[in-house]
């Protein structure tokens, strides 16, 4: 694999301050990443929808450390600030160092400046939406523009791409976080450029019907998750059904692309639904095992089904490594489906809470 292209290999230009703002979005998987081996290289491919409306916003300011600041190449470390939400957040801290210890060799600038980075969701954390795709994949961009303006021959394909890898070392998924409107990352025969280092826009053109689909993201459970993605990933080690799970995985990457192209949404709403169940079976079926699916969560798929099959309708779910349920349906049938989730699925939500996403494009500078 091809690490040594995201080296800084030309001489750096000296720049005593310097402030970036950065807006990144979370994304859902349609096809999952779930087992991984190290540093952070997903098992199968995976694809995921980006999201527009669930984002993170994250400013750094780096400042230049004075001669005196600096130390050794053997006891250095990462300076850094962490404010979430106004305030300064000890406990994320570990997070963001593991973040910079990973990404160390591919940007060594970092132990020259001390940074404050400040950021902020516009979900609430509690949500239980996963904040590490978004919230990392904004830290990866604010990189990127500092070593775009101490390196400026960089193209704007290579500011994503080595964005993306930076991402993917602090959280897999967060590899999907910096282009849309579908984005891939896992090396795949069937998909031309992909990757196992960083995620990549979707190559072909993809039919009409899933321009703007929505997601629906029904809050189940608003709380820290019991089991973590990553003592999830590790558990597919020595799992049963791993292998055979990886395969199907990728072919049901090689199934999707065709889909997409084709704009088959009855085998869409098949081959979503599917993965999200499968995704929750190596969770039951792990060594040991857990159960991430509240009883609402059951609830909503069933009246998804009974809505489905009533009124010939193309409303899908899917599921993250949580209860939340994300419901999927083209922009034709909006007004419709938002009824339904009002009258009929918001009940089950902790606080009648939901969020209308639809599918977006990807960072954007502010
Ligand atoms: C179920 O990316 O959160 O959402 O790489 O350990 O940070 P780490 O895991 P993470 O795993 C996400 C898993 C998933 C499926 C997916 O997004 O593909």
């Amino acid at each position: 694999m091809n690490t040594d292209q995201f080296l800084v290999k030309s001489e750096l230009k000296h720049i005593d301050t310097a402030s970036f703002t950065w807006q990144t979005p979370s994304n859902i998987a349609l096809v999952k990443y779930w087992g991984k081996s190290n540093p952070q290289i997903s098992k199968n491919a995976s694809i995921s929808f980006t999201l527009n409306n669930c984002h993170t916003i994250t400013t750094i300011d780096f400042s230049k450390k004075q001669n005196s600041e600096l130390v050794s190449e053997f006891n250095r470390t990462v300076d850094f600030d962490l404010f979430f939400e106004g305030k300064q957040k000890e406990e994320f801290k570990p997070k963001i160092a593991e973040f910079f210890r990973r990404v160390e060799e591919y940007c060594p600038y970092i132990f020259d400046y001390k940074m404050t980075i400040n950021s902020e969701n516009s979900f609430p954390h509690s949500s239980g939406i996963a904040s590490s795709a978004s919230g990392l994949s904004a830290i990866a961009m604010c990189l990127m523009s500092l070593e775009k303006e101490i390196n400026a021959d960089l193209s704007a394909d290579f500011i994503n791409k080595k964005a993306s890898f930076l991402a993917r070392l602090g959280s897999g998924s967060a590899s999907r976080s910096i282009e849309g409107p579908l984005v891939v990352w896992g090396k795949h025969p069937a998909i031309e450029g992909s990757s196992d280092l960083f995620g990549i826009q979707f190559p072909y053109k993809v039919h009409s019907v899933f321009e703007n689909y929505q997601d629906a993201i029904l809050l189940v459970d608003e709380g820290e998750k019991q089991v973590s993605s990553t003592i999830g990933h590790n558990l597919m080690h020595n799992h049963p059904f791993a292998e055979s799970r990886f395969l199907q995985a990728n072919e049901n990457l090689a199934k999707m692309a065709k889909i997409l192209q084709e704009g088959d949404i009855k085998s869409f709403v098949n081959l979503v639904e599917s993965e999200a169940l499968t995704l929750h079976a190596m969770m039951l079926t792990s060594n040991p095992y857990f159960i991430l699916m509240k009883p609402n969560t059951l609830e909503i798929i069933n009246k998804i089904w009974e809505y489905r099959q009533e009124n010939n309708s193309n409303i899908c779910f899917t599921l993250d490594a949580g209860a939340n349920v994300h419901v999927l349906f083209p922009e034709s049938e909006k007004l419709n489906v938002l009824q339904f989730i009002d009258s009929q699925l918001s009940k089950f939500c902790q606080k009648n809470h939901y969020i209308c996403d639809t599918v977006g494009f990807g960072a954007k500078k502010l």
